[in-house]
């Protein structure tokens, strides 16, 4: 990308020119798909109308703060409530691509639904060039297959239309921050959610573990940040481990679920590499969590493995 300027010079008509009628944009919040409804909704006005799809698997705390955020940048948008769908999407699967696979196509039949209520077969997606890279968009092998991506079947009557395939994360903020978007720092947050934070059974309760542990580690890494004991990660997360595991309370010994946090530096996420925040940051997570989430998990490990050779989720 050259400037974000001459980008959005150069997107407007191109977006005008794939959507002739209406389009539908699938906004999450993110900077990347904010950034394409903002686009779009600039290329054709109020023929645009952005979904936001509450999954069930968001942070907590998400729809009220996207919410805000369309309003401050005066998107037409709608909430979806849809977890009950999720939920009995994922009901038994514990197979990260099938999660990935059954996440993807709920999303896609919501929003043939959606389209056919607002007479469009236009769906924009904020996709960016490592979510169809590491999907095996190149030549390289697919690492993961991201949700958002080939996730139309092709019996789907759905055309995407992709205005940001080419940029890599470094230039989504350069262009949030032109669009005006708040936050263009914003840690990134994978499109299926918690689900992929979840290992093994994704059920309202093991998700709401993961949303509580997912709460602790941002507020315990931004109070850290902001009192300059440690830089901004790239991202920082929990993650609930398929496993139970043995704890004490009082007299007793208890059997309960264990969280790994991931605090990763990066500047594209194609690699990162593992950071070392303050040991006393780490204990005071551990101590939130088991005591927010007590008897439910019992143990708090964290990840010091880079990318390669992991991936920065677990999924
Ligand atoms: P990995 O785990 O592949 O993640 O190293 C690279 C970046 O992508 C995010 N991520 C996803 N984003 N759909 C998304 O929209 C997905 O299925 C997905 N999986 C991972 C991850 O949070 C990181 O920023």
């Amino acid at each position: 990308m050259t400037d974000p300027a001459r980008f959005i010079e150069d997107a407007l008509p191109r977006l005008r020119s794939e959507i002739p009628g209406r389009a539908l944009v699938a906004a999450s919040g993110g900077i990347d798909s904010t950034a394409a409804a903002i686009l779009t909704q600039r290329a054709v006005g109020d023929r645009a109308r952005a979904i936001f799809v509450d999954t069930g698997l968001l942070r907590e705390g998400e729809v009220a703060r996207v919410r805000a955020l369309f309003e401050a940048n005066g998107l037409r948008y709608e909430v979806l409530d849809a977890a009950a769908r999720f939920f009995e999407a994922l009901d038994g699967i514990v197979d990260p691509e099938e999660k990935r696979r059954r996440i993807g196509a709920t999303f896609i039949r919501l929003f043939e639904i959606e389209a056919d209520r607002f007479g469009t077969d236009r769906l924009v997606q904020g996709t960016i060039a490592p979510d169809w890279i590491e999907s095996g968009g190149s030549l390289r092998d697919t690492i993961k297959t991201h949700h958002n991506v080939g996730g139309v079947p092709p019996d789907s009557r759905l055309r995407l239309v992709e205005p940001l395939r080419d940029l890599y994360k470094d230039e989504i903020r350069a262009l949030a921050r032109a669009l005006g978007i708040a936050e263009p720092d914003r840690q990134p947050f994978p499109g299926p959610g918690l689900a992929v934070r979840v290992n093994g059974l994704v059920t309202p309760e093991r998700v709401q573990r993961a949303r509580v542990a997912n709460r602790i580690v941002e507020e315990e890494v931004e109070r850290a940040f902001r009192a300059g004991t440690m830089p901004r990660p790239w991202q920082y997360f929990a993650v609930l481990l398929p496993t139970r595991t043995v704890g004490v309370m009082g007299d007793n010994r208890v059997h309960g679920e264990a969280v790994s946090v991931r605090i990763v530096e990066s500047s594209d996420a194609m690699t990162a590499t593992a950071a070392t925040p303050p040991p006393s940051v780490l204990k005071t997570i551990a101590e939130r969590i088991t005591r927010e989430l007590s008897g439910e998990i019992v143990r708090v490990l964290y990840d010091v493995t880079d990318k390669p050779p992991a991936t920065i989720e677990w999924e």
